[in-house]
């Protein structure tokens, strides 16, 4: 049945090849339908015991042009899959960055000693776990049931984390109500989350007025110079990095591949602006190829609320 409603797709796509046979990298089947709503040139389909799996013609995976559930449903699986490798994956492909780039993102937070925090894709709990002595709660949340359960782990390891806790949810659909939290970080996610306006509005609803997010993610640098280097590292360098730390060579493909297609610095700034977040400023790092952006919301946004709910 799920090949039938597939291959007629394909038919309709006037796709000349069918690839039958098990591919690298798999999918669900609303995702490949999604997919295939959104062709991405040069893709085709191959089906195989009820999973689906795409390949593209020639060598170049494009899963980082994904939208929608497509995307959502691909990079959960994804991170499912490489949990185990993840934190050594971040150490190694960094360069032994990560954690000092995460904790300039915390001081930008300037989250209010006792105050609650959220961490949004949160993986591990990097991010939480270094929020954790500046707060009087830290929630993580992540929609891959395996860094969940990886970070809840490491939570109860230590008894100085025991206000922190993690949660399985999607950023596009926060359970929480309006106001709550003093600070909201976003860590290396949001390049990954299907729809960035809504996972940026859902965060500004659960931010307390006067609360700051601060979203750290690998972003296109301005420079061209520099851009044209750091492309070549991610195309060179990066998959045997990837290799090095034991993860999977899709993964290292997918990232190399988000981070060219994602946004500059000044983009994510924009859409920040647009999402209602006030003083809203971006810090480059590692030659501008990282950056730190960071935005309030409105102490008259609760105002608003209150006039509204009235
Ligand atoms: C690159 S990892 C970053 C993890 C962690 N923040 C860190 O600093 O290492 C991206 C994470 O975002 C999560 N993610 C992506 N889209 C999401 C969504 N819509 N809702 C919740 N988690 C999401 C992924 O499952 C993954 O664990």
């Amino acid at each position: 049945m799920i090949e039938l409603v597939l291959k007629s797709v394909l038919r309709t796509e006037e796709s000349e090849t069918w690839l039958g046979e098990d591919g690298q990298i798999g999918a669900t089947v609303s995702s490949a339908v999604n997919f295939l709503h959104n062709p991405v040139d040069n893709n085709v389909f191959a089906c195989h015991n009820h999973s689906i799996t795409w390949v593209t013609i020639g060598s170049l995976i494009t899963m980082a042009k994904l939208q929608g559930q497509a995307k959502a449903d691909y990079v959960q699986r994804m991170f499912d899959e490489i949990a185990p490798s993840y934190d050594r994956g971040n150490r190694v492909m960094s360069l032994g960055q990560d954690m000092s780039w995460r904790r300039i993102a915390i001081r930008t937070a300037a989250l209010p000693a006792g105050g609650a925090a959220l961490d949004i894709g949160a993986g591990t709990g990097d991010m939480a776990f270094l929020l954790a002595p500046h707060a009087g709660t830290v929630v993580g949340i992540d929609f891959a049931p395996n860094m969940v359960a990886l970070a809840q782990r490491k939570a109860r390891s230590r008894e100085s984390w025991r206000h922190v806790s993690f949660l399985l949810a999607d950023a596009l659909h926060l359970p929480f109500p309006d106001d709550g939290f003093h600070a909201v970080t976003i860590a290396f996610a949001i390049r990954n989350v299907a729809d960035i306006r809504r996972g940026l509005s859902e965060m500004q609803r659960v931010l307390a007025p006067g609360g700051r997010i601060v979203c750290l993610e690998f972003v296109k640098p301005n420079s061209r110079f520099v851009r044209n280097g750091y492309f070549t590292f991610l195309r060179l360098a990066l998959p045997t990095l990837g290799r090095l730390s034991g993860g999977r060579p899709e993964s290292h493909r997918y990232l190399a591949e988000s981070i060219k297609d994602f946004y500059t610095a000044d983009d994510l700034r924009l859409m920040m602006r647009e999402a209602g977040f006030t003083s809203v400023r971006s810090k480059g790092l590692n030659w501008g190829t990282v950056a730190v952006v960071s935005g309030v919301k409105d102490e008259r946004s609760k105002v608003a609320h209150d006039r509204n709910d009235s």
